[in-house]
């Protein structure tokens, strides 16, 4: 838990004027500030409610109540982000995709290539199987799911995101989540695993099974672009997805009965 506003693992000491600079990225990677934010964010997973402090985690929008907003406006306020270097690099931001009371979350690690270039998340040859196995339990991205990612922007050569990129766009998904209210999040891969679910994910051994943690079912998912370099896991892979739907006529029926598109 986080006394104040000031302390929050996602503000950095960033000002929104810092936004882009060299002094703005430091406290990432650098002193004191940086050691204790660190410590934070390692134990501060996305679903923590923080009820003492009801405050939106966008840096300069501590001011504002959650409650307040919609995920309009919080890509708003990210603007041309530039919390962390992967700005300087990318063509898109990509914000995420999807009903915005959907009940379902689907977060990937972060955008690749086409992604970046149509500003979408999953468009991909990666996204086209997603958008298949979501299809097969009658899901879909522009009805009854939400999908996003851990970072919103695009990291070179599509390598993984590094922690102090991650920990400088969580705020974002935080507040996506907590807009959305979902009552199942699916995380795609191993990275998002392990920043939403926990830190020592054995994606392998571990993908198809729920936890809940506050109210929400979270599971780990195989990373669809996995699947298509090692179709052996395939069947495995489908086989989350139909326990995913079982989950959802379980907790949140409605996913499958009241479909209204944004
Ligand atoms: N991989 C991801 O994790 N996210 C995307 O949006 C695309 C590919």
């Amino acid at each position: 838990m986080h006394g104040s506003a000031g302390e929050t693992p996602f503000l950095h000491g960033v000002s929104p004027q810092m936004h882009g600079t060299r002094a703005a990225r430091r406290p990432a990677h650098h002193g004191e500030g940086a050691k204790v934010a660190r410590r934070r964010v390692k134990r501060t997973y996305l679903t923590e409610e923080d009820e003492t402090m009801p405050v939106m985690h966008i840096p300069g929008h501590e001011h504002q109540r959650p409650q307040e907003v919609t995920l309009e406006e919080i890509r708003a306020v990210m603007g041309e982000c530039r919390l962390c270097p992967l700005w300087e690099t990318r063509t898109n931001l990509v914000f995420g995709v999807g009903n915005p009371n959907a009940r379902v979350m689907v977060v990937g690690e972060g955008p690749g290539r086409n992604e970046d270039l149509q500003g979408e998340p999953f468009v991909g040859r990666a996204g086209q199987l997603l958008d298949k196995m979501l299809y097969a339990v009658d899901l879909d991205r522009r009805t009854n799911v939400y999908i996003t990612n851990i970072v919103k922007c695009r990291p070179p050569k599509n390598r993984d995101p590094q922690d102090d990129e991650q920990d400088s766009c969580i705020g974002y998904l935080r507040e996506q989540t907590r807009l959305i209210r979902p009552r199942i999040i699916v995380t795609l891969g191993r990275i998002a695993g392990m920043k939403l679910i926990k830190p020592d994910l054995r994606i392998t051994r571990e993908h198809g099974m729920f936890i809940e943690r506050k109210g929400i079912w979270m599971m780990p998912m195989l990373h669809p672009a996995a699947l298509l370099r090692n179709q052996s896991q395939m069947e495995g892979a489908f086989n989350d997805f139909l326990i995913l739907r079982k989950k959802i006529k379980e907790v949140c029926p409605e996913t499958y009965y009241s479909v209204t598109p944004n």
